[in-house]
C-alpha cells in the first residue's frame, strides 16, 4: 500500500517537474523569438535562475544578439559626477539628503569642461553628466553647460543623469544639446517602491518622467538595482514587463550595494549571478539596448565587468571626475576606481575588454 503511494506520489513529482519544464521552455522560446512577454512568462523565465542549462542557453543566445547588431563592440561613456548634493532621501543611497556623514561637493562649469577636455583627449565621444537632485544647478545654469559642452565638442554626446525634473526642464535641456538621459525606475512595484523611497517619491512621477523623456526624443534609460532590499521575482517580472513597455534605448542593472550610512546598511547585497542573468535576458528582451556592465558589478566582483559583457553586456562607463572628488560620490560602499587618473581607468578597462575579446571602441555609439 504504501509502496504504491509512493510510486504514485513520485509519478506526480515527475509529471509537475515535466510541466514546469514545458512552461520554461515556452516562454525562453518566446524570448529568443522576440514575442511579446506576459507577466508569468517572465516569472517562469525567472524561475530559470539558478539552473546551468537554462543560464547558459540564455546568456549564448544574448552574446549572438549583441553580436549580430554591435559585433564585438563595446562602448565606452565617459561618466562625470558633477555634484553630490541630493535633496531627496532614497533609503539606500550614500548621498541621500539625510547623510549628515558625507562630505559634499559640487563642481564648477569650468571643472566640468575640463572632464570633458580631458576625456575628448583620451577618446571618449559620449560624456554623461550625472549628479544628485541639486537645486544649486537651476534649468538655467544646466542650459549654460549643456551648450557649452555641445558648442565645444559637437562630435560628442551628451548623455544627463540628473534626477526626476519637470516636462519643461526636460525640454530645455533637449533643446539645448543633450541627447540622452539616464533615470532608472528602480522598481516597477507600488509596494517595493515605497520600501525603498520615501513618501515624497512616487514610481508614478518617476514613469512619468521617462515617458516625458521618451516623447522630447531623448534616448532614455531605465533600469533597476538586484537585490534591492524587499526584491522578489514578482517585482523583478514587474521590473521586466515595465521595460517591454517603456523600450527604453538603454538599460543599467546593477547589484544593489549597502552603504554604512543608510537605513539598509546591514542588507545583503545583490547577487552577481542574478544581474548576470537579467543582463541576458535584458539583451534578448530589447535586442538593440545600450547596456552597461556597471562599476557596482565590478565592485562586487573583480572581474564582474568582463562577466557582464560575457552576458550580452555592450557599454562600459569609466569616471572622468577629479580624483580629489571621486570617493565623495560614494552611492554605496567599496566602490571601484575612486584612486585612479581617469586616463588610468581607461588604459586598465581597455585592456580588461580586449582581454575578453571585445574592441573598446570611442564611438557615440548611439541606439
Ligand atoms: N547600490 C547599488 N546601486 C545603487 N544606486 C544607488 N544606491 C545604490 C546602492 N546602494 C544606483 C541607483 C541609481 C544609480 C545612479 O545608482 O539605481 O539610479
Ligand atoms: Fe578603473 Fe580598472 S577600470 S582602475
Amino acid at each position: 500500500m504504501l509502496i504504491e503511494r509512493r510510486k504514485e506520489l513520485r509519478k506526480q513529482k515527475r509529471h509537475g517537474f515535466r510541466k514546469a519544464g514545458i512552461m520554461i521552455r515556452k516562454a525562453v522560446e518566446k524570448l529568443i523569438g522576440n514575442q511579446p512577454m506576459s507577466k508569468e512568462d517572465f516569472l517562469e523565465i525567472l524561475s530559470g535562475y539558478g539552473d546551468r542549462a537554462w543560464t547558459e542557453l540564455l546568456r549564448e543566445e544574448a552574446v549572438k544578439v549583441r553580436k549580430r547588431h554591435y559585433g564585438l563592440k563595446v562602448f565606452t561613456r565617459g561618466l562625470i559626477e558633477f555634484t553630490n548634493y541630493c535633496k531627496n532621501n532614497c533609503y539606500y543611497c550614500g548621498i541621500r539628503k539625510g547623510n549628515s556623514h558625507a562630505v559634499r561637493y559640487r563642481l564648477t562649469e569650468e571643472e566640468i569642461l575640463g572632464c570633458c577636455e580631458e576625456g575628448h583627449r583620451l577618446g571618449f565621444r559620449t560624456f554623461v553628466l550625472q549628479g544628485g537632485e541639486d537645486p544649486f544647478y537651476t534649468d538655467e545654469k544646466m542650459v549654460g553647460i549643456i551648450r557649452k559642452i555641445k558648442e565645444t565638442y559637437p562630435d560628442c554626446a551628451l548623455t544627463l543623469s540628473l534626477g526626476e525634473k519637470s516636462y519643461e526642464s526636460y525640454r530645455l535641456f533637449r533643446e539645448a544639446g543633450a541627447d540622452r538621459y539616464l533615470l532608472r525606475h528602480e522598481t516597477a512595484d507600488e509596494a517595493h517602491y515605497r520600501l525603498l523611497h520615501p513618501l515624497s517619491m512616487s514610481l508614478a512621477h518617476r514613469r512619468q518622467c521617462l515617458y516625458d523623456l521618451k516623447a522630447l526624443g531623448y534616448q532614455t534609460g531605465a533600469g533597476m538595482m538586484t537585490g534591492s532590499p524587499g526584491q522578489t521575482m514578482e517585482t523583478l517580472a514587474e521590473d521586466l514587463m515595465f521595460l517591454q513597455e517603456l523600450q527604453p534605448e538603454m538599460a543599467g542593472v546593477g547589484p544593489f550595494i549597502p552603504h554604512h550610512d543608510t537605513c539598509f546598511a546591514g542588507e545583503p547585497a545583490g547577487s552577481v549571478e542574478l544581474t548576470l542573468y537579467l543582463l541576458s535576458v535584458i539583451r534578448l528582451l530589447l535586442p538593440r539596448v545600450l547596456l552597461p556592465a556597471t562599476t557596482a558589478l565590478g565592485t562586487l566582483d573583480p572581474l564582474g565587468r568582463e562577466k557582464g559583457l560575457a552576458a550580452g553586456a555592450n557599454v562600459v562607463m569609466p569616471n572622468l571626475s577629479p580624483v580629489r572628488d571621486r570617493k565623495k560620490y560614494e552611492l554605496y560602499d567599496n566602490k571601484i576606481c575612486t584612486g585612479e587618473e581617469s586616463a588610468q581607468c581607461l588604459e586598465c578597462l581597455e585592456r580588461r575588454i580586449e582581454a575578453a575579446g571585445y574592441e573598446m571602441v570611442s564611438e557615440r555609439g548611439d541606439f
